[in-house]
């Protein structure tokens, strides 16, 4: 007899913005006259940097002739773009990162999912609360928690961001092997300073855990004393492994490309509590279950880190931030509290009713698609997020329309 998994009995019925996507569409069939305006999941709506577009052609050009064709390539990348983002993400910034550590793959969603495959199934893991969802169901499916009980699942540990500590969470009390954090961070927008992630570093190193750092959207840090990569923390590299994208730095989030960053030094331990390696590991499930990103997607990635490109992308998250900006100002001026924005596209907005009906009031009324902070986490209610990846006029238009909603 063939039989499920059963964790997937304690997810919810599906997955966030699958939930947010289909009431969306509820509205549309309701109001089909309507015009909706999308602050929500963060899905970046401007064009590809030209540069990349540019790149990304004469690569599919080259695959249109045998003599250039490229058939598989290597799982952990081509050496191309590994070399320049080892060079000029970490090497330029003084951080000792070297290629053979850059893992380039699909996404930021597919890794931070897939790394816990590589942990014992007893482990005890830390999660922020709120969250990105995909840390806390990637471990659901695999068993490592109980029931979900009054929106928390038992055996997980919850680190609460909340107003009072900046959303920034504070070290677990009792001990924790693996730990799940974000900055910039998705969904509240706070950053850590150098000094936070240091106490995590000087955690992980004392309690023999791990840090699994998600940094999806450094390319938004505009203050330069705050850090863009955990591995800026002396000591970082042998407890925590990075994640980066270039989905909302350069628009790939259709185009997939990302990258995991595992130090070769980085260890983790066997059940005698002997020292083990987690490079080898990845690269044995990465090279067993993925055969790379497409050529032509990778040097359109490549391109990123040309001149050309910088400048592209650093126009693009300039445009995001500015609609953040504007953003800020406005639920600010309309007695809401607001975090993020700054050195990240999501603003966090302390609402003052249940953040679900928040979301319906903004979607009913004012046509505006947000994300209701319950979404993310207990401590999300109240809260919701909205997101800065949109045109300048639609975010001026959304926010126009939510202050009449509002009133
Ligand atoms: C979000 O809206 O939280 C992100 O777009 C999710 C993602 O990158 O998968």
């Amino acid at each position: 007899m063939i039989r499920i998994n059963e964790n997937f009995n304690k997810l919810k019925a599906s997955y966030l913005f699958s939930d947010i996507a289909n009431r969306v569409s509820e509205y549309i069939i309701k109001y089909p006259d309507k015009e909706i305006i999308k602050l929500g999941i963060g899905d970046v709506t401007r064009a590809l940097p030209p540069a990349c577009t540019k790149a990304f052609h004469s690569a599919v050009d080259e695959m249109s002739f045998d003599k250039s064709f490229r058939g598989y390539g290597p799982e952990q990348g081509y050496e191309f773009l590994r070399d320049k983002i080892s060079e000029k993400d970490f090497q330029s910034r003084g951080i000792n990162i070297s290629p053979k550590e850059i893992f380039v793959s699909d996404g930021a969603k597919c890794d931070t999912g897939n790394i816990q495959e590589i942990f014992s199934g007893d482990i005890k893991i830390a999660i922020p609360d709120p969250v990105y969802p995909v840390y806390v169901d990637t471990n659901v499916m695999a068993g490592r928690t109980g029931k979900n009980q009054d929106g928390r699942y038992e055996g997980l540990i919850y680190l609460e961001s909340t107003e009072q500590n900046g959303y920034v969470p504070d070290l677990p009390s009792e001990s924790v092997d693996l730990i799940y954090l974000c900055f910039p961070n998705n969904p509240t927008g706070s950053t850590a300073t150098k000094a936070q992630l240091l106490k995590w570093v000087g955690y992980a190193r004392d309690h023999k855990a791990l840090i699994l750092f998600d940094a999806a959207y450094e390319s938004f840090i505009r203050d330069d004393s705050l850090p863009r990569s955990i591995f800026e923390i002396e000591g970082a590299d042998e407890v925590a492994i990075e994640f980066r994208s270039f989905s909302k730095s350069a628009g790939f989030t259709g185009t997939r490309c990302a990258f995991t960053v595992v130090p070769e030094k980085c260890r983790a331990f066997d059940s005698r509590g002997d020292v083990s390696y987690l490079h080898p590991l990845w690269l044995r499930r990465q090279s067993t279950k993925f055969n790379a990103v497409s050529y032509p997607v990778q040097r359109a990635a490549e391109a990123v880190y040309s001149d050309e490109g910088q400048k592209q992308v650093r126009e693009l998250t300039d445009y995001y931030l500015k609609n953040a900006s504007l953003i800020i100002e406005k639920m600010t001026g309309l007695g809401y509290s607001c975090t993020g924005g700054k050195d990240s596209p999501y603003i966090w907005i302390k609402g003052d009713r249940d953040s679900w009906k928040f979301f319906d009031l903004l979607l009913e009324k004012a046509g505006v698609v947000c994300t209701p902070g319950a979404g993310f986490g207990k401590c999300g209610e109240n809260h919701i997020r909205i997101s800065a990846f949109n045109s300048y006029e639609n975010v001026q238009k959304a926010l126009e329309r939510i202050e009449k909603a509002l009133q």
